[in-house]
């Protein structure tokens, strides 16, 4: 697949996500918000425009409109039209554009508050190495301000664990990695693209916990997994259908967990990286 290949997402999926999304920002990313909060106080905003890249249909304003008590001005930005036309996204500005384009997209938009955040959600580890490049130059223009939520680090545990599950989160990081995409290494590119560009970057654990509470999203996580697996062509494609019939057997009865780690990112003028 080449890089410019365009990564979609199915409405199913996002809605299948959401509620566990949730939990995890919760449970990880909560200092992060009240960090954010502090220093919208002192900077005297009264109103903050929040523009979210990749916004799909609407889960990351979902999330966040709540848990930021100011008057706040939606941008929704995704290169998907058809998530763009979603209810979810309320009265909020919408902008057809790829990230590659989000410096200018943003430059050529009336400002809408008295700052500018920019924040996204399960976006940064499909895009390539120029695309955070692109973001991380829109962060600057836009004052040096992100929420950047939710990229998965490849990291992943199954309880009980066995032998190929190393196999297989190997070959699904490399098919993460195609058409150089940086994959599992996108939130630490990112942090790199930004304190490169002299901006502070605090780091959180967001993972995900999946087990019987929610059998949807964890057979579907198992299955996707499992398709990108055989996609990338690594291993033997009878080991991976038989690991995939018994983790989907023990996910059916109730008896597989796993830990699928993502790394949330606050992004600040002046203050220093703490990881
Ligand atoms: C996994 S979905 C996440 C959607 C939403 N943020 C959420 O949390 O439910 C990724 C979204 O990013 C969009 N996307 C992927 N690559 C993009 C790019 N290069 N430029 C703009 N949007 C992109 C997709 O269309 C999709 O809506």
């Amino acid at each position: 697949m080449s890089e410019q290949t365009p990564v979609r997402a199915d409405c199913g999926w996002l809605a299948l996500r959401r509620a566990e999304d949730e939990e995890a920002r919760d449970r990880g990313g909560s200092h992060l918000l009240a960090r954010l909060g502090e220093h919208l106080v002192e900077s005297g905003a009264e109103v903050v425009e929040i523009v979210d890249v990749g916004a799909g249909t609407g889960a990351n304003a979902g999330y966040l409109r709540p848990r930021l008590p100011w008057a706040q001005e939606w941008v929704v930005v995704d290169h998907d039209a058809d998530h763009l036309r979603e209810a979810g996204h309320g009265d909020a500005v919408r902008v057809a554009a790829g990230v590659v384009d989000l410096p200018e997209v943003l430059r050529d938009l009336p400002p809408r508050g008295d700052l500018r955040l920019l924040t996204c959600a399960a976006l940064l580890d499909v895009l390539s190495g120029p695309e955070l490049e692109r973001f991380a130059d829109a962060v600057v223009d836009s004052g040096g301000r992100a929420l950047l939520t939710l990229t998965v680090d490849g990291s992943v545990r199954f309880d009980p664990g066995e032998v190929l599950d190393h196999g297989v989160r190997r070959a699904f990081d490399a098919h993460q990695r195609r058409g150089g995409r940086p994959g599992p290494d996108a939130a630490r590119e990112m942090a790199r693209l930004l304190v490169a560009r002299g901006l502070g970057v605090t780091v959180a654990r967001t993972p995900w916990r999946l087990g019987p509470e929610r059998p949807q999203l964890l057979r579907r996580w198992l299955d996707e997994r499992v398709d990108a697996v055989l996609e990338e062509g690594s291993l033997p494609p009878d080991e991976v259908t038989a690991w995939h019939a018994r983790r989907g057997a023990q996910a059916d009865a109730g008896q597989l967990r796993v830990g699928v780690g993502h790394v949330d990112l606050l992004v600040l003028p002046h203050i220093p990286p703490s990881a």
